[in-house]
């Protein structure tokens, strides 16, 4: 289901609410919101963007005009916004092909990058939390970075 504009502005509060200072949201949206702008489901939080990672997912999918290969994962941190002794992964490119391996989820999303994303901002057994989980590929690749999974899903 696709969440509404007052919905992800509440998850996105709701998710600054429990960040550690200095906590990351890997933020995944498509090509028209990356281009109309997320500024606005910023409000009221102290998330600012840091980064953006696009994702070539290999395939060739729909699309009116272009058809669609990418997906783009903007990063996002609570104050106190810093890079030193947090981001901890120097070898993550800004564009990353990666195949879908979680297959039956029309959403899912690269469980490699998540691993290699959440493992450059977090240690092992520390809780990575996905709260709109779909195919659960952050469950998968929390896991094999030794971090803690809390997350769910509308549909289970
Ligand atoms: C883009 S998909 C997530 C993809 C996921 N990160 C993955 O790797 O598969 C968005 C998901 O949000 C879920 N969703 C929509 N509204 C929700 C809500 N209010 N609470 C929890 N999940 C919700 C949908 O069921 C859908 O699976």
């Amino acid at each position: 289901m696709q969440m509404s504009e007052d919905i992800i502005g509440r998850f996105i509060r709701g998710i600054d609410r429990v960040l550690i200072p200095s906590g990351h949201l890997f933020l995944w949206v498509d090509k028209f919101h990356l281009c109309q702008g997320i500024g606005n489901w910023l409000d009221e939080t102290s998330l600012s963007i840091v980064d953006l990672v696009t994702w070539d997912k290999d395939t060739f999918g729909m699309g009116y005009r272009t058809r669609r290969r990418g997906e783009y994962c903007i990063v996002l941190q609570r104050e106190p916004r810093k890079a030193k002794g947090v981001w901890t992964a120097h070898n993550i490119p800004d564009v990353v092909r990666e195949k879908i391996t979680q297959r039956g989820h029309t959403h899912a999303k690269p469980v490699g990058l998540q691993g290699d994303l959440l493992s450059a901002v977090s240690n092992e057994g520390d809780y990575v939390i996905d709260p709109a989980a779909g195919s659960f590929s952050v469950l998968t690749a929390a896991e094999s970075h030794g971090r803690t999974f809390l997350g769910c899903d509308l549909n289970g």
